[in-house]
């Protein structure tokens, strides 16, 4: 039976041949930060994906918070990115990139010159990265971070929209501003993570001021079609929590939605985890009709533990993309895959981050199977 997840779909500038997204996913495989042709062939076997989201790319060095992740921030890092993007547009797909700063989810080891991570303020996240220790990936706790000076902020928010112009100089299709799981632009956000007194920190209005600048820094680097944003209302991870999650996010997406973005991404419940917090609450249906009752025109996408049958209930109800993460680290061929039924390929846990093409591009295809 035909379903809409496999219709093609318009989102900005970005036309999608189905509503299946592949969710942004850290693999920890571009050593030196660089993008390599192992990845070239990972991205192109999961060009058949609507939208290919890659995963968290650092925009600067100090926006580095894991081992081996890549960044967007030098020329070579761009043409590396060239051969990816066009792996992906000779089969068809389309992909953007996910800008990422991780703020004070890093390592001194990480860090230019072991400095101090960057963050709205000096508090600790108590979260773990990975840092590559003799060869093996090794979990380690994030370093105490430092507040950013005020001076500061313009030069952060100048960052992304570079890296977004790299982008599209690299042959990316848009970006998406990873607002997040707890990294920077999360981390001004909610009040857990920014204690400021000055115009970033306290009212809700301040606390956003950071997203809305990064957003329209990038918007008019780029164009706002070619922009999305990913945010995640109530996610624990990375240690963030904000007092009152459904005034901050509504105000977030109103201020958004005149902007004429491609998409707002929204992770529902603890990413990777369970969709309903119960001392989380949060009203998914009120955010999306805060966007469009103020003019939201782009796509709502949403994720998090989505199957076929959940996908396609979603999409009854006014979503209009599904993105999908773990199911595609093991199903190349996804969307084939849901389109029939199954069967999927089990995702390996130990292979997520770090090594080589081993739980990385070796998940058969249904053809390969036979
Ligand atoms: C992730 N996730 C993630 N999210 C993000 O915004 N940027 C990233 O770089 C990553 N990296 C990442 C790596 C790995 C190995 C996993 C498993 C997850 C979160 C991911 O995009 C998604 O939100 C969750 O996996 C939930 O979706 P699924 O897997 O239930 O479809």
């Amino acid at each position: 039976m035909s379903s809409p997840l496999f219709t093609p779909f318009q989102a900005g500038a970005l036309r999608l041949a189905n509503r299946v997204v592949m969710a942004p996913l850290t693999r920890n495989r571009a050593p030196g930060g660089l993008p390599n042709d192992l990845m070239v062939e990972y991205y192109r076997q999961r060009a058949s994906a609507g939208l290919i989201i890659t995963e968290g790319t650092a925009i600067t060095p100090q926006g580095q918070g894991y081992a081996d992740v890549p960044g967007l921030y030098s020329t070579e890092q761009l043409d590396g990115w060239r051969k990816v993007t066009r792996a992906v547009h000779e089969a068809g797909g389309r992909i953007v990139t996910q800008l990422w700063h991780v703020g004070r989810v890093s390592h001194v080891d990480l860090q230019p010159h072991h400095a101090l991570p960057l963050a709205p303020s000096a508090i600790r996240a108590h979260t773990k990265t990975v840092l590559i220790r003799d060869g093996v990936p090794t979990f380690v706790e994030t370093s105490p971070p430092r507040a950013l000076d005020l001076e500061e902020i313009p030069g952060i928010v100048r960052d992304y929209a570079h890296a977004a112009r790299f982008a599209i100089d690299a042959g990316f299709d848009g970006v998406e501003i990873h607002g997040a799981n707890g990294y920077l632009v999360d981390q001004f956000l909610k009040t857990g993570s920014n204690q400021r007194h000055d115009d970033y920190g306290g009212p809700i209005p301040n606390r956003a001021r950071f997203a809305l600048e990064v957003v329209r820094a990038v918007a008019d680097a780029v164009g706002a079609d070619r922009t999305g944003i990913r945010l995640s209302p109530v996610t624990p991870a990375n240690d963030v929590q904000d007092a009152h999650p459904q005034p901050l996010f509504e105000y977030l997406v109103r201020h958004l939605a005149p902007l004429g973005l491609a998409y707002i991404h929204v992770i529902e419940g603890a990413t990777g985890g369970a969709r309903v917090l119960e001392d989380r609450p949060f009203d998914y249906d009120a955010l999306r009709t805060a966007w469009r009752s103020h003019g939201g025109t782009g796509a709502w996408m949403v994720n998090n533990g989505y199957d076929r049958a959940l996908a396609e209930q979603a999409l009854a109800q006014g979503a209009d993309l599904v993105a999908f993460g773990r199911p595609f680290i093991a199903n190349p061929d996804l969307v084939e895959r849901l389109r029939r039924g199954g069967p999927f390929n089990t995702p390996e846990r130990a292979t997520f981050y770090g090594g080589g093409a081993h739980g990385y591009t070796d998940y058969p295809a249904l053809a390969d199977a036979g």
